[in-house]
């Protein structure tokens, strides 16, 4: 008899009250994957765009939402040899993180880093791949540049100003309220800037433009973003929590040696997720472990109460990342 676990799942495309409680099969692991039963799963706006019905799974991942969990390896696939039953890990998931159990390759597993708690570890995952890989790999950025970060107070801005204030970049960022680009200060940013009462050009330019820019506003933004870069600048979209369709001068991308570029990371190849984690390991883990950067936490949430958490999201309250506790 199929054994079976408690997952949430989205009933329909909606808003948060589509999330409910469900049994569902334990998921086996295949080649290269391991099992995980998960102590705590991160919350994170694609799933919310995911329930919305605006991002569909890979075909070939869980329809479960869930990009992210922290817990304990539970059994092992073939041909899986860094990994044995028991190890404490925290995974990228290519879905199915709202449940009990989740199958991921064992190469998107990583180390809980020294002395970090489960919830604190399941925050990491979704949020530092692809900070790391779309600023630091994609980006290039560089000690001595000025980089700009949207959404400072997010899961990925917390990340992002902590990373590149600790590579020696000069770093800004927008939010939306005086609390929330305090806390951006106190987690390294030069500038902060309350985006509805002060207009973010202005500041960048009087500083002399951004290197590189980490952007998931998009819509307005996406010209304002050209005129903040320096010449030679990099603009790098991750989401267009405004729209994806704007009128844009490319005249000034030609000009001033521009580049636009972005990347969404659940369609890549297991191949290229495997090798974000290896450099995260390589030049993260140990900033992690050592305590020099660490996850942000807003709030955990029972698995049950998942609605509760999206809503909390979508009302933008929050600063840092949300968990559901899982077990
Ligand atoms: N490309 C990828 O692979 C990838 C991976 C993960 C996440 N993402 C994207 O990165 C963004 C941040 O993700 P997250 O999980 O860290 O989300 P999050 O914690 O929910 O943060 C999103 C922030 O954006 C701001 N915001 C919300 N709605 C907005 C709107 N309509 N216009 C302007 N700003 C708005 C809010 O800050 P204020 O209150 O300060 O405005 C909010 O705190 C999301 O858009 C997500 O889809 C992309």
């Amino acid at each position: 008899m199929t054994k079976t676990m408690r997952a949430v799942e989205i009933t329909k495309p909606g808003g948060p009250e589509v999330l409910a409680l469900c049994d569902r099969p334990i998921p086996q692991p295949g080649y290269g994957q391991v099992l995980i039963k998960i102590a705590y799963a991160g919350v994170n706006r694609p799933d919310a765009l995911q329930r919305a019905g605006l991002y569909a799974p890979p075909p070939t991942a869980s329809d479960l939402p869930g990009l992210e969990a922290a817990g304990r390896v539970e059994a092992i696939g073939p041909g899986v040899t860094d990994l044995t039953l028991g190890d404490q890990v925290c995974a990228l998931l290519p879905g199915g993180g709202y449940a009990e159990y989740v199958v991921t390759p064992a190469a998107h597993c990583l180390p809980v880093p020294d002395n970090m708690s489960l919830d604190q570890a399941a925050c990491l995952p979704e949020t530092y791949f692809t900070v790391w890989s779309n600023v630091f790999m994609r980006g290039g950025l560089k000690a001595g540049e000025r980089f700009l970060v949207h959404g400072g107070s997010s899961g990925i801005g917390t990340t992002a100003i902590q990373l590149a204030d600790h590579f020696g970049a000069c770093v800004f960022t927008t939010a939306g309220s005086d609390d929330k680009c305090q806390v951006c200060r106190d987690l390294g940013a030069d500038f902060a800037i309350n985006y509805r009462d002060q207009d973010f050009v202005q500041v960048i330019n009087n500083e002399g433009g951004a290197d590189l820019i980490l952007d998931m506003v998009g819509g307005p933004y996406l010209p304002r973003n050209v005129k903040a870069l320096a010449d030679d600048g990099r603009l790098i979209q991750i989401a267009f929590l405004q729209g994806p369709q704007v009128e844009l001068n490319f005249a000034q991308i030609m000009m001033r040696r521009l580049t636009i570029t972005g990347s969404t990371l659940r369609p890549q190849s297991d191949l290229a997720k495997a090798n974000i984690a290896e450099e995260l390991l390589k030049h993260v883990w140990p900033l992690l472990s050592k305590g020099s950067i660490r996850p942000i936490m807003d709030s955990e949430f029972p698995l049950e109460n998942a609605a509760d958490a999206h809503a909390h999201m979508e009302s933008s309250k929050h600063i840092g990342k949300i968990v559901l506790k899982v077990s």
